[in-house]
C-alpha cells in the first residue's frame, strides 16, 4: 500500500481507538488496555509493552540508574509511579533501601504481589496523592496521559528529592513539547512529533537541577525513550 494511504488508515484508525477511550476513568482505560493486550503479545492481562521489556531499551535504562544509584545513595527510598507488569522495577528495586510500587490497575498490583517481594499499592495518581520517597520514578506513564491528567499526576506527588522521569520523544528537528492526547494506550509521539517535557509548559515542574541519564532508540522509527533526572532545589 502507498505511504500516504498508510498515514491515512493510521489516522482513521488512531481516532477510532481514542473515541473509545474519551470520558473513561483512567482506571478503566488502563484495564482495558491490559484485558486486551494493546500493549503487545506479552502475558495476557499483565503486559507493560515492549518498552518495558526489549532488552535494547530496558539494559542502558537500568545501567544509568545503578550509576544514579551508586554507593552513597543506596539508602535511598524509591516509589515508582505506574510501576505496570514490574519487569524493569524488579531489576532496579535492590539498589533501594525500600521501593514501593504502584499502579492504577488492581488486577496488575495483585499480580505484582504473587511474584515481587516489594511492597505494592493500587494509586490512581490522577485522583490520590502518593507517598513521599527519596526518588519517585515515573517510566513510560505520563507519555500516555492527557496534559490535564499529567498536572493532576504532579499535584499528587509526594515529597522527592530525585525525581527520574522517563518520556517516549520524537527523535526529529521539529519536536514540539508537551502536544495534548487523550488518555490511553497511544504515546504522544504517535502520529504528533512531540514528548513529554515537564519543566516545560504548561507544566513548569519546579526543581533545582534537570539532566538527561539515559536517551536510547525507542521500539519505533523516529522515536527516543529520554529518561530525566530532576533534582529539588
Ligand atoms: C507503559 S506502562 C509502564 C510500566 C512501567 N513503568 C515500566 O516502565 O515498565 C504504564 C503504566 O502506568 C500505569 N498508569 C497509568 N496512569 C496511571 C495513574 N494515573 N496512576 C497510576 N498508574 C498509572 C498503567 O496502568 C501502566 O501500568
Amino acid at each position: 500500500m502507498p505511504k500516504a494511504l498508510l498515514e491515512i488508515r493510521r489516522h482513521f484508525l488512531n481516532r477510532y481507538i481514542d473515541s473509545r477511550f474519551t470520558a473513561m476513568p483512567v482506571q478503566e482505560v488502563f484495564s482495558t488496555i491490559y484485558n486486551q493486550n494493546l500493549w503487545g503479545d506479552g502475558e495476557a492481562g499483565h503486559y507493560s509493552g515492549p518498552g518495558s521489556h526489549s532488552p535494547d531499551i530496558i539494559g542502558p535504562y537500568i545501567e544509568a540508574i545503578q550509576e544514579f544509584a551508586g554507593p552513597s545513595k543506596g539508602q535511598l527510598s524509591a516509589l515508582d509511579v505506574g510501576c505496570g507488569d514490574f519487569n524493569v522495577g524488579s531489576q532496579i528495586a535492590p539498589l533501594f533501601a525500600s521501593y514501593i510500587g504502584c499502579d492504577v490497575v488492581k488486577s496488575v498490583v495483585e499480580t505484582n504481589r504473587e511474584r515481587y517481594e516489594s511492597e505494592f499499592l493500587v494509586i490512581d495518581a490522577t485522583k490520590d496523592k502518593t507517598p513521599s520517597a527519596d526518588v519517585i520514578f515515573i517510566r513510560e506513564v505520563l507519555q500516555h496521559l492527557s496534559n490535564a491528567d499529567i498536572s493532576k499526576v504532579i499535584r499528587n506527588l509526594g515529597e522527592w528529592k530525585y525525581l527520574i522521569v522517563t518520556e517516549s520523544h520524537y527523535s526529529g528537528i521539529h519536536f514540539e513539547p508537551n502536544l495534548d492526547i487523550t488518555t490511553g494506550p497511544f504515546a504522544r509521539r504517535s502520529g504528533k512529533q512531540s514528548g513529554v517535557v515537564l519543566h516545560e509548559h504548561p507544566f513548569n515542574l519546579d526543581y533545582g537541577r534537570c539532566e538527561i541519564i539515559c536517551e536510547v532508540p525507542s521500539n519505533s522509527a523516529s522515536k527516543n525513550l529520554v529518561t530525566y533526572l530532576y533534582t529539588r532545589a
